[in-house]
């Protein structure tokens, strides 16, 4: 019979029945019989469950077990917790993997349509902004990359990178009570130690934007030990703010959530309601700045926000200058 049933549906009953059996040995028998597929498609099944991040533990005679991972990425908490049309509809949880937007990328490629989420346990080569590293150690983080195809031309992507921040900014909010705030152009912070780094990487075609794709790293339940000394000062989790582990998949679900309902205001009414949010979520405004960019080092006090997404700085002379890029240090 197998192979005529409907592979979802079988995989989430393979699923119920792990999850009914509280972490005890299953014998690939039993579940042969019971989901009435062969011992082979069981298998079969088994391991595309572990492709999307679940751990199984196999044992002779005995069978496989659900090793209990609480706290793992859940692919169906996830799809649960969506109150979306598109974001995060077309879901792939990876174990592991070199970085999430790399897979993003592929399957953007490919076609996959917007909205299409990677999230991994664990990234072994994370990439941040201006070709950092980031570090993705497994099981703690969140680690997510979204496939954009945004309709408006190329100023649209520094705009993006903001809203970014801005739908993050507020579902680290509501979903932690940690009173995350936006550090120009889209670094979130909490008592202005970082937590959470956003990277919007677009592929241009013709003077276009092919797709885009969006890249989140949240440090959600990371302790100190998790980090190498030398970033130790300057970072920090949710859960090392808020001093309760957060719900890592209805994390990522509040962000698509939120994500979503900005995109389509941007999509209606432009940049300038996005603009008054993210000023409104600022830890950098009012404040005397240092900006480095490559025309070198340059200070001043950040004054607002400008139509295009630029940071405008008024410098010591009095003049006001627009920021396109670079690096703010607070
Ligand atoms: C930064 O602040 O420099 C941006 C960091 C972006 C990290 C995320 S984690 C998910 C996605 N995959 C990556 O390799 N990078 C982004």
């Amino acid at each position: 019979p197998d192979g005529r049933e409907n592979a979802g549906d079988s995989r989430d009953r393979l699923l119920d029945m792990f999850e009914a059996a509280g972490g005890d040995y299953l014998s690939g028998e039993e579940i042969s019989r019971r989901l009435g597929v062969s011992r082979t498609a069981v298998w079969k099944r088994i391991g595309r469950l572990k492709d999307a991040g679940y751990v199984f533990e196999a044992a002779p005679k005995l069978g496989y077990r659900l090793a209990a991972t609480a706290s793992a990425l859940d692919m169906r908490r996830i799809a649960a917790e969506l109150r979306t049309e598109r974001f995060g509809r077309n879901l792939t949880v990876l174990a592991k993997t070199d970085s999430t937007q790399t897979e993003a990328e592929t399957l953007a490629r490919a076609g996959a349509p917007e909205g299409t989420l990677v999230v991994a346990e664990e990234q072994t080569s994370g990439r941040g902004r201006q070709g950092r590293a980031w570090h993705s150690p497994p099981g703690r983080g969140v680690w997510m990359s979204t496939v954009l195809r945004p309709e408006g031309p190329l100023t649209a992507v520094p705009q993006l990178t903001l809203l970014a921040a801005v739908a993050v900014c507020r579902a680290i909010r509501a979903a932690s009570g940690v009173e995350a705030g936006i550090k120009w152009p889209n670094d979130l912070l909490a008592g202005g130690r970082k937590l959470c780094g956003i990277l919007l990487e677009a592929v241009v075609e013709d003077g276009g934007i092919r797709h885009c794709i969006m890249g989140i790293g949240i440090d959600a339940n990371l302790e100190e030990s998790d980090y190498p000394e030398e970033l130790r000062d300057r970072v920090t989790s949710l859960r090392r703010e808020s001093g309760t582990e957060v719900d890592r998949s209805a994390l990522i679900a509040a962000v698509m959530n939120e994500f979503e309902t900005l995109y389509a205001l941007y999509a209606e009414s432009g940049f300038e309601p996005i603009r008054l949010l993210w000023e409104s979520l600022s830890v950098t405004l009012g404040r005397e700045i240092v900006v480095r960019d490559v025309r070198g080092e340059r200070r001043g006090r950040a004054e607002g926000l400008g139509a295009q997404g630029e940071l405008l700085m008024r410098a010591e002379d009095g003049s006001l200058a627009a920021v396109y890029s670079g690096d703010v240090e607070l």
